[in-house]
């Protein structure tokens, strides 16, 4: 079993390189579906999230051929399978994208309904309420969402809640639909507008993405394209928090700033120092951060999928800072693991974290309980005293692409070892 091994202490210094964005990934490949002709995709990050949806569409009869480990040219002429395996939707949750593109493209699709998730429930009854709309019928059976119409028509969509996943869903849809399709009360993240960027390429007519509303004048069908994917927002906020928490000094590249306002807002306010250029970001980090408030909210606001991240570098800030989770309910389970490091972090009313500043963490065995808890542990563990060890680091690895790797090129003690032997040779080594 894989672990990363880690002694603290050292400030993260240099430059690192920011991959493409997983989440914007997830639905352009889904989106690659919706033509019979060759789709070249670039900046595909090499996760395991990633690689799981491309053995999906493998196995319902497209061609992937891997360019080189960051591109991928896909071919869905030979799809003969509009039914997603159960297989797949329990080992990555965004297949709920197949439903989209495939009830667009083929009129039909049949996808398992996503299992239960250890960061909340999440429904996906918004993306159903959708199609229906678009005039599919829509069941559940026997575990798996049925979708069939004989023609998709637009329709007027309003969404009760913001939705990152019901709003590309819906527009992959509508984007072979017959007539106008309007979708109201959109998410308006980066990765929605790239999804939205990549379906135009392929020749839809998609208007408003990054804005509450998008307008779809539906086509008849859709082109080859070749499209590079945008950086990812997560990834480059874990190395911001990583550079802030160890007091250190790390420039971004392959970013882009306007995206990342919103922590580099509460880097700032604590007391980092955050400059923007063209596609980089520098952090540096300061001995003396203190606190501030944070609330998760939608796109502009600060990502639910930083949370963790920051809370562990408030962990280490003078002061008490609030930290309320407003998108998932159950995104706090780490707190515990970094208890055992020392942290004083004590949730309240189940969504709102009180964080006492402590003057330093040690330390400890945890456990990563989700991909970006598991990431804010290790960032924790580089800033703690002595050595931590994080356990099912599986799933770290679905969203960061040679996590140990990049942070150890910025001077951390980290390794990846899957022996107690590794572990102890590690150890050794680092003294
Ligand atoms: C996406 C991201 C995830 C991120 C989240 C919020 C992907 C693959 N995943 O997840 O990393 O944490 O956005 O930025 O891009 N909801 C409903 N009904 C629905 C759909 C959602 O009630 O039909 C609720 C959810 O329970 C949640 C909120 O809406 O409280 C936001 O969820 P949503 O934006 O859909 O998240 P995902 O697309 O699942």
């Amino acid at each position: 079993m894989e672990q990363y091994i880690m002694k603290g202490g050292n400030p993260l210094v240099g430059d690192v390189a920011i991959g493409g964005a997983k989440n914007a990934a997830l639905g352009i490949l889904a989106a690659s579906l919706m033509t019979d002709e060759d789709v070249l995709i670039e900046n595909l990050p090499d996760v395991n999230d990633i690689n799981v949806m491309l053995e999906a569409i493998q196995a319902i009869g497209a061609s992937v051929k891997r360019v080189d480990r960051h591109t991928v040219k896909i071919n869905a002429e030979g799809i003969s399978d509009v039914s997603i395996e159960d297989e797949y939707m329990r080992r990555i949750r965004a297949s709920y994208y197949f439903i989209g593109a495939l009830l667009g493209k083929y009129k039909s699709a049949r996808v398992p309904l996503p299992g239960g998730c250890n960061i909340g429930s999440r429904p996906i009854d918004l993306h159903l309420k959708g199609f229906r709309a678009l005039g599919a019928k829509v069941e559940i059976e026997r575990g798996a969402v049925s979708a069939h119409a004989i023609d998709l028509v637009g329709s007027h969509i309003y969404l009760d809640k913001v939705s990152v996943g019901a709003t590309i869903n819906i527009m992959m849809a509508a984007a072979l639909a017959e007539g106008q399709t309007i979708i109201e009360n959109v998410a308006k993240e980066p990765h929605v507008v790239d999804v939205a960027n990549f379906l135009n390429s392929m020749g839809a007519s998609i208007r408003g993405a990054g804005t509450d509303v998008i307008r779809i004048r539906g086509v008849r069908r859709l082109h080859g394209t070749e499209y590079a994917v945008i950086p990812d927002q997560i990834e480059a906020g874990t190395f911001m928090c990583a550079a802030a928490v160890t007091r250190g000094d790390v420039t971004l590249r392959n970013v882009i700033p306007k995206h990342l306002e919103s922590i580099s807002a509460k880097l700032r306010e604590i007391g980092c120092e955050v400059s923007e250029f063209d596609d980089a970001v520098r952090v540096v980090g300061r001995a003396h951060q203190t606190r501030t408030n944070v609330n998760t909210q939608v796109y502009p606001g600060f990502p639910t999928d930083l949370q963790p991240q920051i809370t562990v570098t408030l962990a280490l800030a003078e002061g008490t800072s609030i930290v309320t989770e407003s998108i998932f309910e159950n995104r706090f389970k780490y707190v515990d693991e970094l208890s055992r490091m020392g942290g004083a972090v004590k949730v309240v009313e189940g969504n709102v974290a009180i964080v006492t500043g402590v003057e330093k963490l040690t330390g400890a065995q945890v456990s990563a309980p989700d991909l970006r808890a598991g990431a804010a542990l290790v960032i924790a563990g580089l800033a703690a005293e002595g050595y931590t060890v994080v356990d099912d680091i599986e799933y770290i690895q679905r969203g960061y692409e040679n996590f140990e790797k990049k942070l150890a090129s910025l001077g951390a003690m980290i390794e990846k070892v899957d022996s107690e032997k590794a572990a102890r040779k590690f150890q050794l080594k680092a003294g």
